[in-house]
């Protein structure tokens, strides 16, 4: 069951866990300081036996405090209100949530003023966007041995809890829109074929969302050769997904979204090593947050016209498969010498992006890539690996990134990376040299542009295989939707 989070008016509860948030200097705020006393001084002689300074994160609980009824109480530090940002407001919220995911029942979160950098509605609400991402599990196929019990309602106790229930209605439909990338991208690739991600985006029409999806045979009338490739050893067939959100007038031009969805990426006839390549179940990681930003941007009515635009493919080993040397026409009509059909991602994107711009005219294309090893090597595993001809949209996701701690790290484009795809056997091949793989990968993107405003954002390092931090737990971070639904926020509605 999912955690129900809730604004209640600021008051002591009588039962259950109580949280309480102390700020940098260890003082407790009148409620909390009223709580101290019934307890006779309990919770001030932990402090101080604790050396609690209100340091952010840091805290410790008292069990069955006496005179109380409440199963504990615990303290939790803030750290310096007047420095705390969204991101550090959502951390709290994700760390107060660990104190007491595993106790039976109810929490109450009591957080009284305390002047901090975001206003008291916003710091409520922000912590409890940290509280619900964290609590989120990928567990639907544990039979045994699944956690029983656990926490199920987090209150929290506010003097702005109005304002931050309102507020936090908006915040949920973007976390929500996290959740939907996070179980794409670790549901398992036996479960998670084309066809049934194509179903699963389906389901964003009960939001309002046009859904489209284009089968083979319609791709092939369009020319699509490149993107078609990549599935002929597959037994499930290849996908593309056309989802429309038309929240402002029609005169609006829409902006794009394009994700890659390798399904499931064995490198086909170029075949990748068997150690680790269970993690290319989530080489849909762009495709999926795709589906989550257009779920975001419909839960929550954005006044903006978007396309979104999935290439769902398997690229499987086969008799049937692509080798390495066929040269493919893509529906640009330019052709592409395959001469490691490992690098099947930018061969999806090729025909997505062409048929994206072609079709919709977008004010701007992004499209969002689980598309080179070599970006783990640059960036590791905290920045998304941006490549752009636009330098407003740079300068705006980095902004962005840095505000909702998605963060993106600008990459070179160059004459000279280009040069390293052409080929004596076609317009170009789909490897570059041994050098600047990430680059190498982006321009190719870049010559199925046609030079629209345009952001590639190779996310191989920051969907999947993430690390664990205060509010994602999963092995899917969900990265991309709320780095999106805020650029689409802060500068297109
Ligand atoms: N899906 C992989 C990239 C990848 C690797 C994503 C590890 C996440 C984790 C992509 O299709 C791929 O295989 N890229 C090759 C390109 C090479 C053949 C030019 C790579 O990065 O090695
Ligand atoms: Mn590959
Ligand atoms: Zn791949």
């Amino acid at each position: 069951m999912p955690l129900s989070i809730s604004f209640a008016a600021e008051k002591l509860p009588s039962k259950g866990s109580l949280i309480i948030a102390v700020p940098d200097g260890g003082k407790l705020a009148p409620l909390a300081k009223q709580l101290d006393k019934t307890t006779g001084g309990a919770i001030s002689r932990a402090i101080q036996i604790k050396k609690f300074k209100g340091k952010a994160g840091a805290s410790f609980s008292l069990l069955a405090p006496a005179k109380t009824t409440l199963d504990r109480i615990v303290v939790i530090g803030v750290g310096d209100p007047k420095k705390l940002t969204a991101v550090d407001a959502e951390k709290f919220g994700g760390t107060v949530l660990s104190t007491v995911e595993k106790t039976d029942g109810a929490a109450t979160l009591l957080l009284e003023p305390m002047k901090a950098a975001l206003s008291d509605a916003d710091l409520a609400a922000r912590a409890a966007t940290g509280a619900y991402l964290r609590d989120y599990k990928f567990d639907a196929y544990k039979t045994i041995n699944k956690p029983k019990g656990g926490l199920s309602r987090l209150s929290i106790a506010s003097k702005a809890a109005a304002g931050a229930r309102k507020v936090f209605a908006e915040y949920k439909a973007i976390a929500s829109g996290t959740i939907v990338a996070r179980d794409l991208v670790n549901e398992p690739s036996n479960i998670l074929t084309p066809p049934e991600f194509a179903k699963r985006a389906r389901a964003l029409s009960k939001l309002g969302v046009k859904v489209e999806v284009l089968g083979e045979a319609q791709m092939k009338k369009l020319g699509m050769g490149s993107l078609l490739g990549v599935g002929l050893g597959s037994q499930h067939p290849s996908q593309l997904v056309v989802t429309q959100w038309n929240g402002a007038a029609k005169s609006k031009k829409p902006l794009a979204f394009v994700g890659k969805g390798v399904c499931f990426d064995t490198g086909g006839i170029s075949i990748k090593p068997s150690a680790g390549m269970e993690d290319m179940k989530g080489d849909m990681g762009g495709a999926a947050a795709v589906t989550g930003l257009m779920h975001t941007l419909a839960s929550r009515k954005a006044k903006v016209n978007v396309v979104g635009i999935l290439g769902l493919v398997e690229n499987m080993p086969d008799g049937k498969a692509q080798r390495p040397g066929d040269i493919v026409t893509s529906m640009s009509g330019q052709t592409i010498e395959v001469l490691n059909t490992d690098a099947e991602g930018r061969l999806v994107l090729a025909d997505a992006l062409w048929y994206t711009q072609k079709r919709f005219k977008p004010e701007f294309m992004i499209d969002l890539a689980t598309l080179t090893g070599a970006i783990m090597v640059a960036l590791g595993q905290e920045f998304a690996g941006m490549f752009t001809n636009s330098d407003e949209l740079a300068a705006r996701l980095t902004q962005v990134g840095n505000d909702e701690g998605e963060k993106v790290w600008r990459m070179p484009l160059s004459d000279t990376f280009d040069k390293m795809i052409n080929t004596p056997n076609a317009d170009m091949k789909n490897i570059g040299g041994r050098y600047g793989g990430s680059s190498t990968a982006a321009q190719f993107l870049q010559r199925f542009t046609n030079d629209v405003p345009w952001v590639h954002l190779d996310i191989a390092g920051t969907a999947m295989g993430s690390p664990k931090n205060a509010i994602s737990r999963t092995w899917a971070s969900g990265y991309g939707v709320r780095l999106l639904d805020r650029l689409v926020k802060a500068y297109y509605e």
